[in-house]
């Protein structure tokens, strides 16, 4: 998946965002204080096993690679190194995914100071794409190539991990390409944030649910972030404001995740046909804060960010809080997870109450009549 989404954007980059629900007294609270679910939602305790979670009427179908004309496709690759260069009249990064550049605050800092703040949400998407697609997705598609997730699978899904392997191998290489480029255009470089917010929220989970349940935790996680928002072209790759490098990408990109969605929702059925109650109910109590763990904003990240383009602590405190509110943040996720939800309730999994009752601690109840 393309760090686009992952990126947490705001509305603006899905669709136009619902009226926010009322907020009863007491709720709420700033952003990253606790309000939010996104800031790592109830602590996680382990759900009754002694009920049988929602049998599912799922027998999965034969697997249909969709990675047919593959070879075709990556023999184009070689030439397509994007060059990233700044015309006049560009922007290192669109500003629709960057939502903190629409603050009024933001917009009375001097231009250089805007455009500095751009140049590190770039190096943002393109850090979170690099460590996503090494340190996560081809992990999985490791295992799956290896056959050491103990996931009964046919040999054909197999054999295409190795070109996922591939393609997410190439993502991350020419966002760390990009990454480069953009320093030597702009002179900023890559923020040196720590380890990214998602990746110590997918940690936190992993330790939450414990040993025994911590490569399900991660193969949950890289089925949400696979087929979230793939099929939708990221409103960045249409902005002219942006390098027709980045643009250029982004559509490369979002192309094949389109055949990793595919991919991604044959091998959750195959998963989850091998899973017992109690496995299923595991990991399907674990579905949101994977799309928490996925989708939440950075704000550590996006504070830092702030203060090197030259903002007080409380004013960027306040550019946080009014353009991440809490209900912000979870309409974002509800728009951005439904196609991946949808792929767990076809399989019966959120018909568990206590996914159900998980789900909606995240902000993320499912109705599966707006689907
Ligand atoms: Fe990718
Ligand atoms: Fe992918």
């Amino acid at each position: 998946m393309c760090g686009v989404a992952g990126l947490f954007t705001g509305c603006t980059a899905l669709t136009p965002c619902p009226p926010p629900p009322p907020v009863p007294p007491g709720a709420g609270g700033p952003p990253g204080a606790g309000g939010s679910p996104y800031a790592g939602g109830p602590p996680y305790a382990a759900a009754p096993d002694d009920v049988p979670a929602a049998g599912s009427p799922y027998a999965p179908d034969p697997y249909r690679s969709p990675f047919g004309d593959w070879y075709e496709r990556v023999a184009a690759r070689p030439p397509l190194r994007r060059a990233l260069v700044l015309p006049e009249g560009t922007a290192p990064f669109s500003p629709a995914l960057a939502p903190v550049t629409g603050h009024p605050l933001v917009r009375a800092l001097p231009a250089a100071a805007q455009t500095r703040l751009l140049a590190l949400h770039a190096h943002r998407y393109l850090g979170f794409t690099a460590r996503l697609e090494h340190l996560v997705v081809n992990r999985t598609a490791l295992g799956i190539a290896h056959g050491t997730l103990g996931v009964d699978l046919p040999e054909e899904m197999r054999f295409d991990a190795y070109k996922l392997y591939c393609d997410e191998a190439w993502h991350a290489l020419t966002a760390a390409d990009l990454a480069r480029q953009l320093r030597h255009a702009t002179g900023v470089a890559a923020p040196d944030a720590g380890t990214p917010a998602f990746l110590a929220r997918l940690a936190a989970v992993r330790e939450a649910v414990g040993p025994r349940s911590a490569q399900l935790a991660e193969l949950v996680f890289v089925v949400c972030s696979e087929t979230l928002v793939s099929a939708t072209l990221p409103a960045g790759a249409e902005d002219p404001l942006m390098p027709a490098a980045l643009r250029d990408t982004l559509r490369d990109h979002a192309r094949d995740e389109v055949r990793h969605h595919a991919y991604f929702a044959a091998f959750l059925r195959l998963l989850w046909a091998g899973l017992d109650a109690r496995q299923r109910r595991t990991a399907g109590r674990l579905v949101p804060r994977a799309v928490a763990a996925f989708l939440g904003p950075d704000l550590p990240a996006l504070r830092a960010d702030l203060a090197s383009a030259g903002l007080r602590p409380g004013e960027a405190e306040q550019v946080l809080a009014e353009t991440h509110p809490p209900h912000a943040v979870a309409a974002y996720a509800r728009e951005a997870a439904r196609p991946a939800l949808g792929h767990f309730a076809e399989l019966g999994v959120l018909d568990d109450p206590y996914v159900r009752e998980e789900l909606a601690a995240h902000g993320l109840s499912w109705d599966a009549h707006v689907t």
